[in-house]
């Protein structure tokens, strides 16, 4: 008996010592979904220090970094060549990156950074292959705090010259691949996100937190309209199990305040990430965004939906014709709902009539409302008046 309490003990501190042996990033990173700004879904191509650095300031003077925002990401085009030591350069637009990092740390902010497994970006800039821990070593030395790692070139140039024809062998180049970085990051000892993005190939939820990453893409790239903000949204239609905390699916960042898109579906795009326990990455133009835009992506309400400390992802509780409706469990017992009118074409002459019953649920329940921030009573079939691809996300406290 002794003996083996004893072993039992022993194997404990070993696991313990190994557990702190463990660099950081492994055990603290991500344990809600990232919050911050990242500069391609407006800026794309033009980004440079001086904008990198307007977006700070905006986190900080919008009141963005008071409701939770963190990072600062610099997407592709950042990159210039390698010397004949093949340490990687910076271009013309970014004169000093450890500069630009120190000052957006200087904020209380935090950085990040991107570039791809590949010899080649998706804008056609230097990738990291054959680099991989000069480049992790080279972030770290910057003070880079997040990474994300955009395959880009190497379907053609790795996956399909080494593997012709072969996708399962393919598929294993990708993983090594992802894995090969996480590795050089870790080395490093500094605590870096990553986010694997492969557009959700080979059913990355599946193993990309095995590989070490921290959110992955599940979907193709987001653009500022309401089809596709709704299909990135239907593609996260039973991924919920896979997230949780430190390893989270990633719809895309945010359009919010992009595009031609109206406050409605701004509304609606901001709850349905919050309900999918998105990253929260806004992806506008901070220095210049209006007032309105301001207020959707630092509601506090909702922001607490996305970083519920449970970590669970929402879940589609039914359809109704166009009008979807998505739960969440949240911390506590409590419950986000979201109802969302997808169609183009329905008016106060047939408002729709939410079924409590078919979330498990009895009414008269006690809801608020969060855009509007007004209690509600919620009963059995209550008739409800959405506009076109509006929203109504409720939080219930006690449901029952
Ligand atoms: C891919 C990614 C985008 C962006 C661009 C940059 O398309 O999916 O999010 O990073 O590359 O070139």
């Amino acid at each position: 008996m002794r003996i083996s309490a004893s072993l039992h003990l022993a194997a404990n501190a070993i696991m313990l010592c190994a557990l702190i042996s463990l660099p950081s990033r492994a055990q603290d990173v991500a344990l809600t979904p990232p919050m911050g700004w990242n500069s391609w879904n407006y800026f794309a191509e033009k980004v440079d220090d001086q904008g990198v650095r307007a977006a700070a300031d905006a986190m900080v003077v919008s009141g963005m970094k008071d409701a939770g925002y963190v990072y600062v990401n610099i997407d592709d085009t950042w990159e210039g060549q390698r010397d004949s030591n093949g340490v990687l350069h910076t271009n013309a637009k970014f004169p000093d990156m450890k500069a630009l990092a120190d000052y957006v740390h200087s904020k209380g902010l935090k950085i990040g950074i991107y570039s791809s497994p590949g010899p080649k970006t998706c804008a056609g800039y230097e990738g990291s292959l054959g680099h991989e821990e000069q480049d992790a070593q080279l972030y770290a030395s910057w003070g880079i705090d997040y990474l994300k790692y955009d395959l880009c070139s190497f379907i053609p140039e790795v996956m399909e010259k080494q593997a012709p024809n072969d996708p399962p062998a393919q598929m294993r180049l990708m993983h090594a691949a992802y894995a090969k970085m996480a590795k050089a990051l870790r080395a490093t000892g500094r605590p870096i996100v990553f986010s694997l993005c492969q557009y959700g190939m080979d059913a990355v939820w599946e193993w990309a937190p095995s590989v070490g990453g921290n959110l992955w893409r599940t979907t193709g790239d987001i653009q500022p309209n309401m089809y596709s903000i709704y299909a990135n949204m239907s593609l996260q239609a039973g991924l919920a199990t896979y997230a949780g905390p430190g390893h989270w699916n990633d719809p895309d960042m945010l359009e919010v305040g992009n595009g031609d898109l109206t406050l409605a579906e701004n509304r609606a795009h901001f709850s349905l990430w919050a309900m999918l326990a998105a990253p929260l990455l806004a992806g506008n133009d901070l220095p210049h965004m209006k007032p309105e835009i301001k207020d959707i992506l630092t509601n506090r309400d909702v922001i607490a939906i996305d970083q519920d400390k449970l970590g669970k992802q929402g879940a589609r509780a039914y359809v109704d014709g166009e009008v979807e409706v998505w739960a969440r469990n949240l911390a506590g017992g409590a419950l986000a709902v979201a109802v969302l009118n997808t169609g183009d074409t329905r008016y106060s002459t047939h408002p729709f009539h939410l079924r409590l019953s078919r979330m498990g649920l009895h009414g008269p329940l006690k809801a608020k409302d969060l855009w509007t921030g007004k209690e509600i009573d919620l009963t059995e079939e209550m008739p409800l008046e959405l506009a076109i691809h509006d929203v109504l996300l409720l939080r219930i406290a006690a449901p029952k």
